[in-house]
């Protein structure tokens, strides 16, 4: 049964990120209007910026229906609050990159079938920890694309939006390990089957080509070696996924199989 939450994490890490979250708010049409504004350089946005909004848009209403989706199952008042303030910003998201691509586009590009694959992926996932985790692991990945949007896009004005939207995600990765590692959530993560872990891990690996976005990447920040790019993708998650799988301190056997590849 949920506890009504009256408190119950404010005075821990919970209470410090939901009070950021609190006191970071801002507005996706007014934030997209003065990242135009105040863009350095004076040629138009790039052609790769409306489509990297385009697809920012679809790719966040795919967080917010996920997060959306899970906050009915939480089975206790922190999840529940950790997952409701991820509702409201990919909410918000979803609005300041589509303000964007309609202000430098006219319109959003039409979502590719790789984002119906993903919602449909992640909500196959019954588990309501599991579908957390691999929510939590592609917010990961999320947030370390955005710190290369976030050079990579400046003269455009969309780098200044990914500074904002990569501060959320990074609170709400911060706040997905943060539940999964203490408490009730750790208690949930240990008796998680080790397949179910894996196969959030999977579905996450299945939409994200490190290759790719070491690529991309470079094409946006010349001095950065896609290759190395790719590996530091790679570490970033391989970190994460010792974080949970430290936490169960299980050994077990499907884990123990893990390949820790991209
Ligand atoms: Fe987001
Ligand atoms: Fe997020």
């Amino acid at each position: 049964m949920v506890v009504p939450y009256h408190g119950s994490g404010t005075s821990g890490p919970l209470g410090r990120f939901v009070r950021d979250a609190m006191s970071h708010a801002w507005s996706p049409g007014e934030v997209a209007r003065l990242a135009l504004r105040n863009r350095p350089d004076t040629a138009p946005p790039s052609e790769l910026a409306w489509l990297l909004a385009s697809g920012s848009t679809y790719a966040e209403q795919v967080g917010l229906d996920v997060a959306a989706g899970l906050v009915p199952g939480c089975p206790d008042a922190d999840m529940k609050l950790v997952l409701a303030t991820a509702v409201a910003d990919e909410a918000k998201h979803s609005a300041v990159f589509h303000a964007y691509a309609r202000a430098v586009g006219g319109s959003v590009e039409e979502p590719g079938d790789a984002v119906e694959e993903l919602s449909r992926d992640l909500w196959s996932l019954d588990d309501h920890t599991a579908r957390f985790i691999a929510h939590t692991l592609a917010e990961g990945f999320a947030a370390d694309e955005f710190h290369w949007f976030e050079r990579g896009l400046a003269a455009d004005g969309l780098g200044e939006i990914y500074r904002l939207v990569r501060r959320d995600e990074s609170r709400h990765v911060a706040l997905g390990m943060s539940y999964l590692t203490r408490g009730p959530g750790a208690d949930r993560l240990r008796r998680l089957p080790g397949s179910l872990l894996l196969a959030s891990e999977q579905i996450v690996l299945r939409h994200t080509d490190v290759e790719a976005l070491g690529s991309l990447v470079h094409r946006l920040v010349p001095e950065a070696d896609a290759a190395r790019v790719a590996e530091w993708f790679r570490v970033r998650h391989e970190t994460r996924m010792r974080v949970l799988t430290n936490v169960r301190g299980d050994g077990h056997e499907p884990l123990r199989r893990r390949k820790p590849t991209i």
